[in-house]
């Protein structure tokens, strides 16, 4: 189970590089999967959006891009401190926050949609990260959860254990001058539950209509559910 202390002390450590970090080790391709998380939530314009662990900023700037009314939590300062200077005037409805995903500083019902863009596989509690984010959406509002995954086809499954707990950490290493936070990814994403047994743990919480969608041969994984009306918060 990831220790809150030493998960924020790593993204701390590495903010400074994230952004780089992302979009070198991916080839480009992080800011399509969280595009297409914005597309799964479907028309967002005036909506109100809660990113959970929200980083750098980068999923919540692409809900307001599509006029949504946003509001990312995380609980690193430095990260979201990288995640400031990209509120820009015209984009009034991006607001970020210090603060758990455990506990988000959001009242019950508040929000259309809440989001996690890998950010869910480093919370403690996992369960309890799921249940917080259904507490703040609306009967009807979606939950959904973009995270790393493996590959179905075996010899690109191959292929990616090899990068991903080989090359990247080396690579991850040369960047951020941080080893560690580049053996935490793979060994943590190894670790991840397959799609269908995270979508149980979205339906045990009392998410309804869940389902995925295989990203990129499968490295990554969106996730969603609605909140089912009458629902407690
Ligand atoms: C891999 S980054 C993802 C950032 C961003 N969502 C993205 O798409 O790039 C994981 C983030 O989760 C945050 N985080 C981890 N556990 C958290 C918690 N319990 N509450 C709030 N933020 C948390 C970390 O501070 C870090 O910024």
């Amino acid at each position: 189970m990831p220790d809150p202390t030493a998960v924020r002390s790593m993204f701390a450590r590495i903010s400074g590089r994230y952004d780089l970090l992302n979009r070198t080790l991916s080839l480009g391709i992080d800011q399509r999967w969280r595009r297409r998380v914005v597309e799964r939530a479907g028309a967002v314009r005036g909506r109100i959006v809660v990113d959970a662990c929200c980083g750098t900023g980068d999923l919540a700037l692409a809900f307001a891009r599509k006029g949504a009314k946003v509001l990312g939590v995380d609980f690193t300062p430095e990260m979201l401190r990288r995640a400031g200077p990209k509120r820009r005037p015209g984009r009034g409805g991006l607001l970020f926050a210090q603060g758990d995903a455990l506990r988000l500083p959001v009242s019950d019902d508040a929000a259309d949609v809440c989001s996690v863009a890998f950010g869910i596989r480093n919370v403690a509690d996992r369960r309890q990260g799921l249940l917080e984010m259904k507490r703040v959406v609306r009967a009807g509002g979606s939950v959904l959860v973009l995270e790393f995954s493996e590959p179905v086809s075996p010899p690109f499954r191959a292929m990616y254990r090899l990068y991903f707990t080989k090359l990247l950490p080396r690579l991850g290493r040369l960047v951020s001058g941080d080893g560690e936070a580049y053996e935490y990814l793979p060994r943590t994403v190894l670790a991840w539950p397959d799609p269908d047994t995270f979508q149980g743990e979205m339906e045990d919480v009392g998410l309804v209509s869940c389902g995925y969608e295989r990203l990129t041969q499968g490295i990554v994984c969106l996730h969603w559910g609605s909140v089912p009306a009458g629902s407690p918060s």
